[in-house]
């Protein structure tokens, strides 16, 4: 069964982290000799990276995995490996809840990933699970990345938040930031290599710190590097975005006036409740201020309904923090009590109909203001740095506006191009326009 480079599918859910992580546990993998495939059919051992959010997300990879179960009694060699969040929240009782699972490692243990392959290949030995190292920050693992313009570059991992609905800080444990010139030296040689757009990532970004550095005077060093044409960052926590952050937002050159800041509630009570660390006046302050120093900017939330003790009013609350910071678009989500975290203790008290029919009243809100925020484009300009041929229509090119829109131009070109359009039309959830002079 074992050859000289054992082939490895690895599938993931989740969230940028995850795209991110599986970038690492790629070349993790391909250093060690292993090979990836496209296709899980032919593959020897595959690897499904999890995200344990929301219930919704775990019974989703219990789904694969049970059809996984059936592949594997039609080929008993196959190894299967469950990383990432969920891995780590379940460790061993994952093997209860899906029998076929070799290997559970969470998203500390990525390094022991290759050695423990091959010694199941080879020894066919049952479960492990893996915690791994609470300070891993995977530092000297150049990720392998696919094709595209934009590059995925964690500069924190872990979250020391405990916001009490949130299973995170639970799944990728304590905050530790990367070193400044380690993630210099990540972003050249991806800038190098041609993604001109890099995302720093970190459950909150506002708190990296390494020494004197803070995020704002690292954002300053990675503007800086030749080469790169769009920085963006994700996720910024209301409580600790200060001035000096707007200000940079404000400033322009390679960082994009876009900005994702997760709402979560509009009622002081719940967000109390949530230990979210901020009243709805101060989010809204931090907005205004925002939308008064950084015109054009593309602003993003993420809100949860029907968390425990959500009333009527607490939720009117939230459709009305939405109405007056005038999202550009929103991430809307209903509750779903992860155990073990502070929430999950009270009582899940708002019944699933008035959850469902509140998260559909914020689903509509957040529709309507993203329609409206694309409306208000049209007849402007905006820079498309453009990615690949449009999936529907070959003759057109898709890529995204340096406020993070998607944008449709028509005509042939080349990856990495940036044009800019005169916006004539909206398309479904894109931008259109005919590219006027290239940039580049
Ligand atoms: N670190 C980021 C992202 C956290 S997870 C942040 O602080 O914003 C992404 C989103 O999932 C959260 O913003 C929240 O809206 C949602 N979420 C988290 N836990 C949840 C739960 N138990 N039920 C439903 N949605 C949840
Ligand atoms: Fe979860 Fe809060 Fe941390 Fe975000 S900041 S990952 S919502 S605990
Ligand atoms: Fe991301 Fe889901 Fe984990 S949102 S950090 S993959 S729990």
């Amino acid at each position: 069964m074992m050859t000289d480079h054992p082939t490895v599918f690895l599938h993931t859910y989740g969230c940028q982290m995850n795209v991110y992580d599986s970038e690492l546990v790629g070349s993790l993998l391909t250093t060690d000799g292993f090979r990836l495939v496209s296709h899980p059919e032919a593959a020897q051992v595959i690897l499904i990276n999890t995200c344990a959010v929301r219930d919704h997300a775990e019974q989703r990879v219990l789904g694969r995995l049970n059809a996984l179960g059936t592949l594997k009694r039609r080929r008993p060699g196959l190894l299967i490996g469950v990383l990432g969040c969920m891995a780590q929240r379940l460790g061993e009782e994952l093997k209860n809840r899906a029998p076929a699972v070799d290997l559970v490692l969470g998203p500390d243990a990525y390094r022991r990933l290759p050695g423990l392959l091959r010694e199941r290949l080879v020894s066919g030995a049952t479960a492990a699970f893996c915690a791994g190292d609470p300070g891993e920050t995977y530092g000297d693992v150049a990720p392998a990345r696919g094709e595209g313009v934009n590059a995925f570059v964690a500069i924190m991992r872990g979250c020391n938040n405990f916001c009490t609905y949130c299973i995170v800080p639970y799944a990728r444990g304590r905050e530790r930031s990367r070193p400044p010139g380690e993630l210099l030296d990540e972003i050249r040689r991806a800038v190098e290599n041609g993604f001109h757009e890099i995302t720093l990532l970190g459950q909150n970004v506002n708190s990296y710190r390494w020494d004197e550095t803070d995020f704002s005077a690292l954002l300053d060093r990675v503007a800086q590097i030749p080469g790169l044409r769009r920085l963006r960052f994700m996720t910024s926590h209301p409580r600790d975005l200060g001035e000096r952050l707007i200000e940079r937002l404000a400033g322009g050159g390679a960082i994009c006036p876009s900005l994702h800041l997760p709402a979560q509630s509009g009622s002081d009570r719940v967000l109390e409740q949530m230990n979210r660390g901020y009243t709805r006046a101060q989010y809204l302050d931090k907005v205004r201020r925002l939308r008064e120093r950084v015109p054009g900017l593309a602003l993003t939330t993420d809100l949860l309904c029907g968390f425990p003790t959500e009333s009527e009013a607490d939720f009117e609350a939230t459709l009305e923090l939405m109405r007056e910071a005038a999202f550009d678009d929103a991430f809307t989500f209903k509750y779903s009590p992860r155990p073990g975290t502070r929430a999950a203790k009270m009582k899940d008290d708002v019944p699933e109909a008035v959850k469902l029919q509140r998260l559909e009243r914020m689903i509509a809100l957040a529709r309507e203001q993203a329609d409206a925020s694309r409306q208000r484009l049209l007849g402007e300009t905006a820079e498309v740095l453009l990615e690949h041929p449009s999936p529907r229509d070959e003759s057109e090119w898709t890529g995204r506006t340096r406020c993070g829109r998607v944008a449709l131009a028509p005509g042939s070109f080349q990856r990495g191009a940036e044009v800019r359009i005169r916006v004539e039309a909206i398309r479904g959830f894109s931008l259109w326009g005919k590219p006027a002079a290239p940039n580049t």
